[in-house]
């Protein structure tokens, strides 16, 4: 797998949006006005024509490059550098209605209208050679244009066609994968309600009865969006090699299994938006986003990577489209650079005063002009960022911990009646993401790793519902396991094979019975408002904890109870075991731990296992980015109060007024501090933390329509 570590080459952490400059042609002024607004906030960059392909090309083969010129001459005269959009993200209305077939097709048949966006077929061979033929175009203009630094490809890919073309191509793709029926009927369990396929070209692309075709059309689908991606790039990498290829991911994007894009990139990006704080408190919403940035240093291999979109200040699309509260964004942005970011890039530059976004945030607003609070707000974001240019290029730190994400098991429970619940569930990204939260509550710094990723360099791992299990990866964790690591599994470990038919001779399979020393023999689903008492001495004080939503009847085979049910009629089972395996040790959890006692096991398995762990009061969270002068690290106060910590000899200074702290402080709420990298620029020590300020910089009042 190629390395994603090829960033554009800056010597400071890169800051910009995406701008749209084709939708102010008539509006030269607007676009000159945009340069030095840009400046103002010490903008590095903008993404550039991510939806401009009529604007490129009014009619087939006729293009009118003269805006994007002036653009790209603007920026590089500003010392500015553009991440060059491929516009594939939309198409031209002349090539989805001289051309249907490159408009998708619902699963229930129907051809979708002109216009939308991200809604191209990706396998129809006119849409391929039309998007093609494009870049080709772009590449030959702008290679070697000196504003050029990153060729930001396409526009968040995702979702799913269910043409024709399509379908001869899922055909092919599963020809290629089992060679002949019998195999494809044998592994899809095709007995089953008469679903024996005859002929390849009665597979149909969706049939929610049939388990094992649901996980495949998605690996399929998963694939064409890669080849998609690869037919993009070709003209690209081989007009101008020299510049960094790169798409925007979507986090943990349900249909996008990032491991396997990952390979094809030259460096990671990716979008994410952190609403406002909810009632359930604003440090585990953070500690979300923390597991979100986590995913992307594993998808970059632990390389710094790119956030390419997040808002300045609320978006269009949430429930209720709040404002950030003051301080917030400022810690967004620094979180993100403390996870390995070295760009920062927000969705938009400047608010258009039509279409589907003209109300999403946007740095410049419909009034015009930089007299307002957002604009005040980026303009501190750029200047901090400017004085963290010593963070660039430094590795985020590697954890000790891994807990493996996997899309395939979440594939596989989506086609899969009953281990889930009727409504959208999302059970292997949920338990993942309550396994990383308690780990970070226990004050344990975990990596986010691919099933089949490298685990020697951990010395624990964490598989949380790990439903869909390999005998491959069976092994690869069972090795590790015997030559000394620990292995932690869950609920819903190990039901079913990679063609997502159960396992058989016992859960956990495959042959994973001895290796956890139990036997899973059913499964109880509690009521939302039901839930079981768990005890055992590993939760501390009082000995107990809560089980919610699924329970698991165990068996123990070998493996020591840590922890038994302690209601219903299956009080006394035990539900938390630990077992010896050869140099290692494996654990299971057979029930949803509720937090604290999900935290419970991890401060109990960190003392086992003699973990490192920096233990901070809840929100408080401590970053390291890894430099050949020492270390930078980041210090956040996730929470909106006061927090008291002691930073015992330690001197960190506030990220907006240059307050330096030291022994007990109190940080503020949404407090970011800094460590290793206290810029020059930074005024003198201040005698109080100043926690936002707004009165700088001194920014010109006047519209400029
Ligand atoms: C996505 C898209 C952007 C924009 C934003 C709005 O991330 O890539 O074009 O629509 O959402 O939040
Ligand atoms: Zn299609």
């Amino acid at each position: 797998m190629k390395r994603p570590s090829q960033l554009p080459s800056a010597d400071r952490l890169r800051y910009g949006a995406d701008y749209n400059p084709d939708q102010w042609l008539d509006q030269v002024q607007v676009l000159e006005e945009d340069i030095s607004l840009m400046q103002r906030v010490q903008a590095t960059s903008a993404s550039i024509g991510i939806f401009a392909w009529t604007s490129l090309e009014p009619s087939p083969g006729h293009y009118n490059f003269a805006w994007l010129d002036d653009t790209m001459e603007r920026f590089a005269k500003a010392g500015l550098s553009v991440f060059l959009a491929t516009p594939s993200g939309s198409k031209p209305m002349w090539l989805s209605e001289q051309h249907p077939e490159v408009r998708r097709v619902t699963a229930e048949g129907r051809r979708e209208p002109s216009g939308g966006r991200h809604n191209h077929c990706p396998t129809s061979p006119v849409y391929r050679s039309a998007v093609a033929r494009i870049n080709r175009q772009l590449a030959l203009r702008y290679g070697k244009h000196p504003a050029l630094a990153l060729w930001h490809v396409g526009n968040e890919l995702n979702g799913e066609c269910h043409c024709l073309l399509c379908r001869s191509a899922f055909h092919a793709w599963l020809q290629k994968r089992y060679h002949c029926l019998e195999t494809l009927n044998r592994v899809w369990w095709n007995s089953f309600w008469n679903k024996t396929i005859t002929e390849w070209t009665q597979i149909p692309t969706t049939d929610p009865g049939n388990d094992g075709l649901t996980v495949d059309w998605l690996r399929f689908v998963n694939d064409q969006h890669v080849s998609f991606l690869e037919n993009e790039m070709a003209p690209l990498r081989e007009l101008c090699p020299h510049v960094p290829c790169t798409t925007n991911f979507m986090g943990t994007n349900r249909s996008t299994n990032y491991w396997q894009w990952a390979g094809s990139l030259d460096c990671i990006a990716n979008d994410h938006y952190p609403l406002p704080d909810d009632r359930a408190g604003c440090w585990r919403k953070a500690l979300g986003t923390d597991f979100i940035h986590s995913l992307v240093r594993g998808l970059a291999d632990g390389a710094p990577w790119l956030l390419m979109e997040c808002s300045p200040s609320s978006v269009n699309w949430s429930r209720i489209n709040k404002l950030k509260r003051p301080g917030v964004h400022l810690q967004e942005v620094l979180q993100a650079v403390a996870n390995g970011a070295d760009a920062i890039h927000y969705f938009q530059w400047r608010k258009g005063l039509g279409g589907h976004e003209k109300y999403h945030g946007a740095v410049i607003d419909h009034e015009g002009s930089s007299d307002s609070r957002v604009f005040r707000e980026c303009a501190e974001v750029g200047k901090v960022l400017r004085d963290l240019a010593p963070v660039a290029g430094l590795a985020p730190e590697r954890a000790k911990v891994a807990i493996i994400y996997d899309w395939e098991s979440r594939w596989a429970l989506e086609a899969s009646a009953g281990p889930k619940k009727a409504e959208e569930s999302d059970r292997h990204n949920e338990a993942c993401l309550e396994h990383f939260r308690a780990l970070r509550c226990a004050g344990i710094e975990v990596d986010l790793i691919a099933p089949n990723a490298e685990l020697a360099a951990y010395r624990l791992v964490v598989s949380p519902a790990l439903y869909s299990l390999s005998a491959e990866t069976a092994r690869r964790l069972t090795k590790f396991t015997i030559a000394g690591g620990a292995w932690v599994a869950t609920y819903l470990t190990g039901y079913v094979d990679e063609h997502n038919r159960c396992w058989r001779g016992g859960f956990p399979g495959p042959n994973l019975r001895e290796v956890f020393g139990l036997w899973n023999e059913e499964v109880d689903y509690l009521f939302d408002d039901e839930n079981v008492r768990i005890e055992g001495a590993l939760f501390g004080p009082g000995g107990s904890a809560t089980a919610t939503d699924i329970v698991e009847q165990l068996n123990a085979e070998g493996a020591q109870t840590l922890a038994t049910l302690a209601s219903e009629f299956y009080a006394n089972r035990p539900i938390v075991l630990r077992n010896n395996c050869g140099a290692g040790n494996t654990f299971y959890i057979g029930a949803r731990l509720a937090e604290e006692g999900c935290i419970s096991f991890y401060e109990y398995l960190a003392s086992e296992l003699d973990l490192p762990r920096l233990v901070l009061p809840r929100g408080v969270v401590r970053k390291t980015r890894a430099g050949a002068d020492g270390p930078v690290e980041f210090l956040f106060n996730y929470t909106r109060e006061e927090v008291s910590v002691d930073l015992g000899e330690d001197t960190f200074h506030c990220l907006v007024d240059g307050h330096a702290c030291h022994g007990k402080t109190t940080l503020r709420p949404y407090a970011s501090l800094v460590k290793g990298c206290r810029p020059a620029s930074l005024p003198p020590p201040s005698p109080t933390p100043l926690h936002p300020t707004h009165e700088e910089p001194q920014l010109s009042a006047s519209p400029r329509r």
